[in-house]
């Protein structure tokens, strides 16, 4: 694993922005894996940035979302269809056709779930993988527990992400309990992988996860510990607590 300690939460977007950039012109048909939540929202700033100085081109690349809340449409305003397009997608040049997140209406979920990993697999698999990561060491919506499942797959949210995410819903009551998340197997294939991470509140998480140098289920994000091509960019108060 790379790590990199930026100062501050500007400084590790501008950093994260030009990871991302920089795999775009070296392929700009680039299979982009996109997060959503706070973390990744300054990196999402720079990159548009980037895009209306002229300094990139988001024709060709191909966006596949981590993951949508079970039952919000996607024109409801705290569905991660909503913040993509509001946050991204509005403001580049991906091409609609080339966006993809899961449907959190689908009637068929289990359809739904198959559709998008086959999407995946006909694009070749994530080259590019932005990560955000949980207070509870969750990737994408893949929680803590026994196991974890490889595939596209609906999940219940555990409390800690259900509390994490209230603020976005104005009380925990109004969080679904519910998502769809793509499962750790397209996340773990994925060619490259970036995982921020910013402010106190992840302190104790990426210390867990950075040195204790173990794999486990209850850390769904210590599974990247196997990966070749693993860049963490955080921030000082991310990094606080780590040896
Ligand atoms: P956050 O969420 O960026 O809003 O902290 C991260 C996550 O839950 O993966």
């Amino acid at each position: 694993m790379k790590i990199i300690v930026a100062g501050d939460y500007q400084e590790m977007s501008r950093i994260a922005a030009n990871i991302i950039a920089e795999e775009i012109k070296k392929k700009p048909d680039l299979v982009l894996g996109l997060a959503t939540g706070s973390t990744p929202l300054g990196t999402y700033r720079e990159l548009v940035r980037m895009y209306k100085e002229g300094k990139l081109d988001f024709s060709r690349v191909i966006t596949f979302n981590l993951d949508e809340y079970y039952g919000l449409s996607p024109d409801d305003k705290r569905s991660y269809h909503y913040y993509m397009y509001r946050n991204f997608f509005d403001h580049v040049n991906v091409r609609p056709e080339n966006i993809h997140i899961p449907d959190g209406t689908a009637r068929d979920v289990e359809e739904e779930c198959l559709r998008y990993d086959e999407e995946i697999k006909k694009c070749g698999g994530i080259d590019l993988q932005l990560l955000g990561i949980g207070v509870n060491g969750h990737i994408g919506f893949n929680e803590p527990g026994d196991e974890l499942l490889t595939a596209t797959h609906l999940t219940d949210l555990a409390p800690d992400t259900l509390a994490a995410n209230a603020r976005f819903f104005g009380s925990i009551d109004e969080v679904p309990r519910k998502a769809i998340t793509v499962g750790l197997g397209t996340i773990i294939q994925a060619k490259k992988i970036l995982l921020l991470a910013s402010g106190p509140e992840k302190a104790a998480i990426m210390a867990e996860l950075l040195d204790d140098d173990a794999v486990s289920t209850r850390v769904p994000a210590s599974f990247l510990l196997l990966h070749r091509d693993v860049t963490v960019v955080m921030d000082k108060d991310a990094a606080a607590k780590k040896r």
